[in-house]
């Protein structure tokens, strides 16, 4: 099966992969009133950025063969990050969150990485069924930090999510707004009736408002926001709230999925949008403002269930998050503000201390890799073969 896969992507008959200009390019060509890459800018730039190490608040690991593959990679960028708990089966107790934590550090250190260069923060998975004593726990654990909110049915591993979030998990909830656990929600209606396009606008009306005036004490954090009206929603709200943007969502509309035919490694949930969303989410990501921070949602799956009939969502940029990021600041002109979205915003809503070590960004480009080892197959990094201006120094 997966030879015959490699032949239809092969296959000269389809001259697309031929046809197109880079994704990043024919994205480029979009006009943005947002960017700033006219040649007086782009002289007027830095040429090297020191940060802080920033952290990833919104990360997917996976586990076995897999996360031997990928922890490296986020380690080599990031301090710390958030690990989404969405395995099989889904990581729904303390219990198993710690026993999680403990392969994740033992892969840190076949990976060569010392245990105090990256710090994996867990979450919990949270069901309809979920006891207010679990979250306890999760608090005094001291290594659960928050809790994840999959609509059921919304996205990869989400079966065993929440059906009714009001009616089924208020004690959870309350225990959470109690403790000053936050709630990380992937913001996305299921129902079948509605555009996949309209999923996140809707949620914010039918699930975010009544939760967060059922709750007005719980922090939460708006997930990989991809739309104008969630960046509006976070930045006019009452009350303890955040969202977290991926680097994809800055840097591509949904053109990009399509661009001389389909462009299944720019899949992801919730989809890209329209170019007037994307422009909304720079606008936010570059305020200034605390509510936004860094998530880059890497999300790896072996390159031939990407390349598939049905192709699973998710983009993975855990090797060149820090780039992207900083390229997208870049063309917004606001590279003076990367830092306090990327190094600071984040670890201030969590209630953690900011990191201290410094890193360093160079204008100098270099080739995003056509695909990376991923146990016994590959894994294809976001924009692969295209080449970034952009480089971390490790
Ligand atoms: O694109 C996505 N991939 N979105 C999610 O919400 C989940 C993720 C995954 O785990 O693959
Ligand atoms: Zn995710």
């Amino acid at each position: 099966m997966a030879r015959e896969g490699a032949q239809v992507v092969d296959s000269p008959h389809c001259p697309q992969p031929h046809a197109a200009a880079s994704v990043t390019q024919a994205a480029r060509a979009v006009k943005c009133g947002m960017e700033t890459s006219s040649p007086s800018a782009a002289a007027l730039a830095p040429a090297r950025l020191d940060i802080l190490r920033p952290d990833d608040w919104h990360l997917h690991l996976r586990d076995g063969d897999a996360l031997d593959a990928v922890v490296g990679h986020t380690a080599r960028q990031f301090a710390r990050a958030i690990v989404m708990p969405n395995l099989r089966p889904p990581v729904t107790t303390t219990e198993q969150a710690v026993a999680y934590r403990g392969r994740i550090m033992a892969a840190l250190a076949k990976s060569g990485i010392a245990a105090d260069r990256f710090t994996p923060l867990m979450t919990l998975y949270l069901t309809d069924n979920t006891p207010a004593d679990e979250i306890v726990r999760a608090h005094a654990s001291g290594v659960v930090h928050a809790v994840k909110l999959y609509p059921a049915g919304a996205t990869t591993n989400s079966d065993a999510g929440v059906t009714d979030l009001l009616g089924r998990c208020a004690p959870a909830l309350q225990a959470m707004e109690k403790v000053g656990m936050p709630l990380l929600v992937h913001g996305e209606v299921t129902d079948s009736d509605i555009d996949l396009f309209d999923r996140e606008k809707v949620f914010i009306d039918r699930v975010m408002i009544p939760l967060r005036k059922a709750f007005p004490g719980l922090k939460v954090v708006f997930e990989h926001i991809t739309t104008k009206d969630a960046a509006h929603y976070v930045r006019d709200a009452d009350g303890p709230i955040g969202a977290t943007i991926t680097a994809h969502h800055l840097l591509y509309n949904r053109n990009a999925l399509f661009i001389g035919g389909v462009r299944p490694h720019w899949y992801c949930l919730p989809v890209l949008k329209r170019e007037t969303h994307r422009q909304a989410l720079v606008e936010a990501a570059v305020s200034g403002s605390p509510r936004f921070f860094l998530g880059t949602d890497s999300a790896p799956h072996a390159r031939g269930l990407k390349e598939h009939a049905c192709g699973c969502a998710g983009c993975y940029t855990a090797l060149h998050a820090v780039e992207l990021y900083a390229q997208a600041f870049d063309l917004a002109g606001r590279l003076d503000r990367l830092e306090g979205f990327a190094s600071l915003f984040g670890a201030d809503f969590y209630g953690l201390p900011r990191s201290t070590e410094k890193v360093t960004l160079v204008r100098e480009d270099w080739t995003i890799p056509d695909e990376l080892p991923y146990g016994n197959t590959t894994v294809v990094p976001l924009a692969a073969g295209e080449s970034l201006p952009w480089r971390l120094e490790s």
